[in-house]
């Protein structure tokens, strides 16, 4: 019976024996994108607040450069898990390449690395709209203690051993898996600690809401125009509802709860869609999964797909499982 008062801190420590390979090295990794996303949610809230404070020649009251906060956040999930000396390597959709951490040292054991997607939906920030961070963990291929390639990156989403977001929006939340279900915490900023708000996340089978960029309909695969025509029929349930927030993470953690599908399609602008499928779409397929719901491109399961690249896009549809095979459907009768 899932204890609601129970924080995120006690929750890692007493779920780390069901997780197959216990060495509390995962634990301390989820404790660190703990810290990290706490940091982050400081300055995303006060976004806003950026313009006044930094009046000063663009400084913060440490005297550093003001920066960004896709660059800030990129930059505190990646010192958060290198001074703590816990992953052998990063890769970030805000980096050209990973970043391999002390990997060369024959004594660093490490052998997770972390993907991440630090601010997902960062055009929404100046406009005090929610967004978000996704992580998704594998444990390394290439052997402990030697240097990090980039095979150990590019693994099939189904090889993920973790994965989750936060989600920066009214209240924060962070929602994770290790592949046994779906937990949510939400952050009281007050004592700043995560509390399991949402234990055992499901995904409804059927859902009312679609959420996809309509400015970009002319351009979408015929299967997917004759989809958004389904949703918007006079039928025993439909319309549909549309929302589109922007931000993945916010869309999908709407439509978890609620029912519904996220779709970014491919289109001659994006031959293979926008969003990226090591940092985004996998761990969302991950999470998505793990709460009953589907992920796929249209045709093929988004985990399955083999990557050749790090900042590798695929088009990406997913959500409430009915809804997922009823765009499959649609996409293997009408095509692209
Ligand atoms: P990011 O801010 O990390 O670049 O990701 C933005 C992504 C995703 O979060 C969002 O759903 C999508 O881009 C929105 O794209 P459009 O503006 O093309 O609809
Ligand atoms: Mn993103
Ligand atoms: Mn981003």
């Amino acid at each position: 019976m899932a204890n609601k008062n129970q924080t995120l801190g006690e929750f890692i420590i007493e779920n780390q024996d069901s997780f197959k390979y216990t060495s509390g090295e995962l634990s301390r990794l989820i404790n660190s994108i703990r810290l990290a996303a706490k940091v982050v949610n400081h300055e995303v809230n006060k976004a806003g607040l950026v313009d006044i404070t930094g009046a000063a020649g663009d400084t913060n009251i440490q005297g550093e450069d003001q920066q960004k906060l896709d660059v800030y956040a990129n930059e505190k999930f990646i010192q958060t898990l290198t001074k703590r000396n816990i992953v052998c390597g990063i890769a970030s959709e805000e980096e050209d390449d990973f970043v391999a951490i002390n990997s060369q040292d024959e004594n660093n054991q490490n052998k997770y690395v972390v993907l991440i997607d630090p601010l997902d939906g960062s055009s929404n920030i100046d406009v005090n709209v929610s967004v978000g961070t996704i992580f998704s963990i594998y444990r390394r291929v290439t052997p402990i203690g030697t240097p990090v390639k980039i095979e150990d990156f590019l693994q099939k989403g189904s090889e993920q051993v973790a994965a989750g977001y936060v989600v920066y929006g009214t209240s924060t939340m962070l929602v994770y898996t290790t592949g046994d279900g779906v937990n949510g915490f939400t952050l009281n900023p007050a004592i700043g600690t995560f509390y399991l708000s949402h234990p055992n996340m499901t995904f409804p089978e059927n859902g009312s809401i679609y959420s996809v960029n309509e400015g970009n309909y002319m351009d979408f695969p015929k299967g997917i125009k004759k989809y958004i025509k389904y949703c918007q029929e006079e039928e025993e349930d439909r319309p549909y509802t549309s929302r589109y927030i922007g931000s993945l993470v916010s869309d999908f953690h709407r439509n978890m709860i609620k029912g519904g599908i996220y779709m970014y399609p491919k289109g001659s602008r994006n031959p293979n869609g926008k969003l990226r499928l090591l940092y985004e779409c996998n761990p969302m397929a991950f999470l998505a999964e793990q709460a009953g719901g589907k992920s796929s491109d249209g045709h093929t399961r988004t985990m399955d797909v083999e990557p050749t690249e790090l900042h590798q896009r695929v088009p990406f549809v997913c959500g409430s499982k009915n809804m997922v095979n009823k765009v499959e459907e649609f996409m293997r009768e009408f095509g692209e």
